[in-house]
């Protein structure tokens, strides 16, 4: 009780405040950009189109945009790929915050946007969503900071595909969270194709992952 009454009030004072230091200037590692590039070409096929539109789902720093940015752009001009974060704003221990290390990650890329925000306040379809590793059970969740009335997987679920065009990927980490997430995709009505372990070239997370293809119908 009193963990979730810390996180709710350290959530609010820096979505409030927005305090960041600016204009953070790192450098582009490409260890997890190459792990979500792979586990793409391995596990999503898509088709040839322009103006291809991508959501990501809780992007943190977005530090793995180029993956997908890289993947998609093989399949025509002019993409939108966004990604929506809940809690951007909270800081690193060089007072950079989530935000800042995104638009330094975003930076020279056409059409890609970091939306500090809820993703149930997105409206807009997408062709294509990406998940990565969405919060299914409570602990994490708490850990990560944020306050226990964002955890919501249901909804969030629900919503995600109500924005869905044609096909959505969710990853899990560890078999108890993708037997979670098998759970609320059945109970959803969402048709899936369970893809087991993914298994990339380049393999950087100890813990194993999972994967659910969702294609829209
Ligand atoms: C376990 S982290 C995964 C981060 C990132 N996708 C990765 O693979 O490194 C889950 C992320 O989802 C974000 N998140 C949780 N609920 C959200 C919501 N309703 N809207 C947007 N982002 C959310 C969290 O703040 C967190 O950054």
């Amino acid at each position: 009780m009193f963990s979730d009454l810390r996180n709710t009030f350290d959530y609010y004072i820096r979505s409030y405040t927005k305090f960041s230091r600016k204009n953070y200037n790192g450098q582009i590692k490409n260890t997890e950009s190459d792990y979500v590039f792979d586990i793409l070409n391995e596990y999503f096929e898509i088709e040839f189109q322009d103006n291809i539109s991508i959501l990501d789902i809780g992007s943190k720093n977005w530090a793995y945009v180029r993956g997908e940015y890289n993947f998609f752009s093989q399949y025509g001009k002019n993409l939108k790929l966004d990604g929506v974060e809940i809690d951007a704003y909270r800081l690193y221990s060089n007072l950079y915050s989530r935000y800042e290390v995104a638009k330094f990650y975003i930076k020279d890329l056409d059409g890609v946007n970091y939306i500090p925000d809820d993703v149930l306040n997105i409206q807009t379809k997408y062709d294509y969503i990406i998940w990565l590793l969405p919060f299914v059970t409570i602990y994490p969740l708490k850990k990560w900071g944020l306050p226990e009335k964002y955890f919501m997987p249901e909804r969030l679920l629900e919503h995600a595909y109500s924005i869905l065009d044609k096909k959505m990927l969710i990853i899990n980490q560890g078999e108890e969270e993708a037997e979670i997430q098998k759970t609320l995709l059945d109970k959803a009505g969402i048709c899936y194709t369970f893809l087991g372990e993914i298994v990339a070239d380049k393999t950087i997370f100890k813990n194993k992952r999972y994967g659910y293809l969702i294609k829209k119908i």
